[in-house]
C-alpha cells in the first residue's frame, strides 16, 4: 500500500525492505506484541493493515526514557515512531514481508492506551467465542482475516459495478422506507410520524421498483443493495443482507443469465484466478429427481433413483402402501456404506428424515452378493433389478424413500447432504466450483396447510408463453421462466422474466387468492404503471453475502459482514434493537404493548 507521507507515518508496517536500509522513516499502528529482553532492551512487533513491521528500542539509539516507556507498552496500544531502518541483527524472518530489517526507534508517540482488550485479534490462536467477537466487533475485525474478507468484499463489487457498467446498465438507487414487495417474508415495519397510524415498509427486494425502472425507459438498471427480510435466521441468512438486483428490459431468459454467468467469470478469474468454464443448466424436475433438491450440490454422487416400478412388485408394505397412495419409491446407493455406516449411525438416519415427513428409513446393505441387515428379507427377490438399476457394488448400503414425491425427494435430498459429509464425500473449498443454473421452475406449488396456490418465485413471474393456456385448467404443470444461479448446493441467486401484461397478470394474482383489492392495495402502482407502456422485461438478484462466503471460504454469513446480526437479530456491539421511552413511541402514535420486564 502506498501512503503519502504526514505526520503520522513515511511508510506502512508492510512496506519496508533491504533496499530501506539506512532510510529515516516514521510509522504508526497498534502493538501486536512486545518483547521485553531486560538490559534496556525492547522488542516490538507494531501492526497495521498492510503488515508488521519488528520495531527495537535500545538504551544506545532510542534513550534510557523511551525504552522505560516501551517497556510499559501493551498489545492494541496505538502508537506513533520515528527511527531508522537497519538490516534485521537476528537472521531475517521468512514469515513477515518485512522480515528482513527493523526499525530502531528515536521517539515514541503513545497516540491511545487500550485498555481492557478482550481478546487477541489474530489468526494465529483459536478464535474467542462469537458472542465476544461481536460484541468487540472493532477488536476482532482488525484481525489480518476479517481485513482480507472486506477487502475482498469490497473488490467483489467493484468487479460488479465495473463489468454491469461496461455492458450498458445504470446504478440507480431505490429508497429503503417503501412498501410491503411481493418476497414474501415478514416485514420491518416503520411508523410514519407525519401520517398517524401508517408504515412504510422496508423492502425485501428492489422488485417492484426495478420492474417500475424498466416501465421508465432505463432499459438496464442495477444496484447494490440492502434488502431487510424479517425471517427466521439461519447460517447463510441475515434480517438484512445485500443483494446485486439486476432488471432488463426486451431480452429473453438466454440474456440475463449471459449477463451473470459473465459477471461470475469475471469474479472468480479475478479474486481467485478460477477459469469457471460452461456453466450448465438443469431443470427443476432433474434436479429434484436426482438430488431432491433445486439446488443441488452436484460435487459428489449419492444420487436419487427412482426404484418404484421394482418397490411395486414386492410384499414390502412400506414400499407398497406408498405406491398405492399415488406416491413413489426411490433409493440412493451409498458407495461403500455397508462398512463405513454403522447401524447407529442409521438408525440416527431414520430419525433425521421423520423431520422432513418420512416414515422411517428402510436401509439394507450388499455383502457376499445378497441383501443383509435392514429390509433384506422384504426385497431380496427383487435384487438383480435393484442391482441392476441401481448398479449396486459389494460393499454398497441402500437406502430408500417411499412416500409421495415431496417427501422422498426433501428427506432423502437432505440425507444426501448429511451422509456425504460425514463420509466425507464434500470436496475441499477450491477444489470444485459446480456452478450450475436451475431452469424451468413450476410457477406454482401447492400449500397443504394454507389450502392454496403459492408463487415458487415471486407474484410477477411470467408463465413460459407455451404453458399459459394451461394456467386455470393445469395449474400444477405451468412453467415459468424463472431461474436460480446454484454453487456447491448454495442458492446464489434467483429471477425470472416477469409478466408485463396486466390481465396475464391478475390471473396469477387470482390464481394465488389474492383479491382484486389486495392486489390493489399492495402492488395497484405497478399496475398502473404496467397500463403506461410496459416493456417485456425480467431480471435477478444475487446474494451478495453469499458469494463472498464462497470466495472467502466460510459458511457463517457474519463472518463477511462487518456489524452482522446474531440469530435474533440483535446487533451485541451497540445493543440494537433497544427499548426507546414512551415519548418517542407517542410522536409517532405507537404504543408499546411489550411484555413488562420483571
Ligand atoms: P430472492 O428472494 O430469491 O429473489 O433473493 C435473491 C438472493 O438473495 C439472497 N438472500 C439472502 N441472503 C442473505 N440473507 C437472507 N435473508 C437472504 N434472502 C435472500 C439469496 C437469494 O438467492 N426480487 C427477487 C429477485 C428477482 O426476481 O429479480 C428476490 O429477491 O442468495
Ligand atoms: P417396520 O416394518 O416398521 O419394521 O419398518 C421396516 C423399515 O421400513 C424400517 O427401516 C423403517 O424405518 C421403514 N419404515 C417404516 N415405516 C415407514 C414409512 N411410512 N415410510 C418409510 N419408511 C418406513
Amino acid at each position: 500500500m502506498s501512503i503519502s507521507p504526514n505526520k503520522y507515518r513515511t511508510h506502512s508496517c508492510g512496506a519496508l525492505r533491504l533496499d530501506d536500509n539506512g532510510a529515516d522513516v516514521a510509522l504508526a499502528g497498534w502493538v501486536d506484541s512486545v518483547r521485553s529482553h531486560g538490559e534496556g532492551l525492547v522488542f516490538l512487533d507494531l501492526r497495521d493493515r498492510d503488515g508488521i513491521t519488528q520495531i527495537v528500542f535500545d538504551a544506545e539509539d532510542s534513550g534510557k526514557e523511551i525504552v522505560e516507556r516501551a517497556d510499559k507498552l501493551r498489545g492494541e496500544d496505538v502508537i506513533g515512531v520515528t527511527g531508522y531502518v537497519r538490516k534485521r541483527d537476528g537472521g531475517s524472518n521468512p514469515k513477515l514481508d518485512t522480515g528482513e530489517i527493523e526499525v530502531v526507534i528515536r521517539t515514541l508517540d503513545v497516540l491511545n492506551v487500550a485498555q481492557d482488550i478482550p481478546f487477541k485479534p489474530t489468526d494465529k490462536e483459536s478464535l474467542p467465542n462469537e458472542e465476544n467477537r461481536l460484541r468487540y466487533r472493532y477488536v476482532d475485525l482488525r484481525r489480518p482475516r476479517m481485513q482480507e474478507i472486506l477487502r475482498t468484499r469490497a473488490r467483489v463489487c467493484q468487479i460488479m459495478r465495473r463489468y454491469l457498467s461496461e455492458v450498458g446498465f445504470t446504478e440507480v438507487e431505490t429508497p429503503v422506507l417503501f412498501k410491503t414487495t411481493p418476497e414474501g417474508a415478514r416485514d420491518f415495519l416503520v411508523p410514519s410520524r407525519h401520517q398517524p397510524g401508517s408504515f412504510y415498509a422496508l423492502p425485501q427486494s428492489p422488485q417492484i421498483l426495478k420492474q417500475i425502472l424498466m416501465v421508465s425507459g432505463m432499459e438496464r438498471y442495477f444496484q447494490i443493495v440492502k434488502c431487510f427480510r424479517d425471517e427466521d435466521l439461519r447460517a447463510d441468512r441475515q434480517p438484512e443482507f445485500t443483494q446485486l438486483d439486476i432488471e432488463m428490459s426486451f431480452i429473453e431468459q438466454k440474456d440475463v443469465l449471459e449477463t451473470i454467468t459473465g459477471l461470475f467469470k469475471e469474479i472468480w478469474k479475478e479474486i481467485l484466478n478460477v477459469d469457471i468454464g460452461d456453466v450448465p443448466h438443469m431443470s427443476y424436475h432433474e434436479a429434484m429427481d436426482r438430488f431432491g433438491s433445486d439446488r443441488p450440490d452436484t460435487r459428489f454422487g449419492l444420487e436419487l433413483v427412482d426404484v418404484s416400478d421394482i418397490a411395486g412388485s414386492t410384499d414390502f408394505k412400506v414400499f407398497t402402501g406408498a405406491i398405492e397412495k399415488g406416491g413413489v419409491v426411490k433409493a440412493m446407493r451409498v458407495p461403500g456404506g455397508a462398512g463405513k455406516l454403522t447401524r447407529k449411525m442409521t438408525d440416527a438416519y431414520a430419525e433425521f428424515v421423520k423431520q422432513f415427513g418420512a416414515g422411517g428409513l428402510p436401509v439394507t446393505k450388499l455383502e457376499g452378493g445378497e441383501f443383509v441387515s435392514g429390509v433384506a428379507k422384504f426385497i431380496q427377490d427383487v435384487r438383480p433389478a435393484l442391482v441392476d438399476k441401481l448398479g449396486l457394488e459389494e460393499g454398497d448400503l441402500i437406502a430408500f424413500g417411499a412416500d409421495t414425491y415431496n417427501v422422498v425427494s426433501r428427506s432423502l435430498g437432505e440425507l444426501r447432504l448429511k451422509i456425504a459429509r460425514d463420509m466425507d464425500m464434500i470436496p475441499a473449498w477450491g477444489e470444485k466450483w459446480n456452478f450450475l443454473w436451475v431452469v424451468d421452475f413450476p410457477m406454482v406449488e401447492w400449500d397443504d396447510e394454507q389450502n392454496r396456490w403459492n408463487s415458487l418465485h415471486h407474484p410477477f413471474t411470467a408463465p413460459k408463453p407455451e404453458d399459459v393456456s394451461k394456467m386455470e385448467s393445469d395449474t400444477a404443470n405451468v412453467r415459468s421462466d424463472a431461474y436460480d444461479f446454484v454453487l456447491n448446493g448454495s442458492e446464489l441467486g434467483g429471477g425470472s422474466i416477469r409478466i408485463h401484461d396486466a390481465n396475464i397478470q391478475k390471473t396469477v394474482f387470482k390464481l394465488l387468492g389474492l383479491s382484486d383489492e389486495e392486489a390493489e392495495t399492495k402492488f395497484g402502482f405497478l399496475m398502473g404503471a404496467f397500463r403506461h407502456g410496459a416493456p417485456p422485461h425480467g431480471g435477478i438478484a444475487m446474494g451478495v453475502d453469499r458469494v463472498i462466503m464462497h470466495l472467502c471460504d466460510t459458511d457463517n454469513i457474519r463472518d463477511v459482514i462487518a456489524f452482522p446480526k446474531t440469530a435474533i437479530g440483535s446487533d451485541l456491539m451497540a445493543d440494537a434493537p433497544s427499548p426507546v421511552d414512551a415519548e418517542q413511541l407517542a410522536e409517532v402514535y405507537v404504543a408499546s404493548t411489550a411484555p413488562a420486564e420483571d
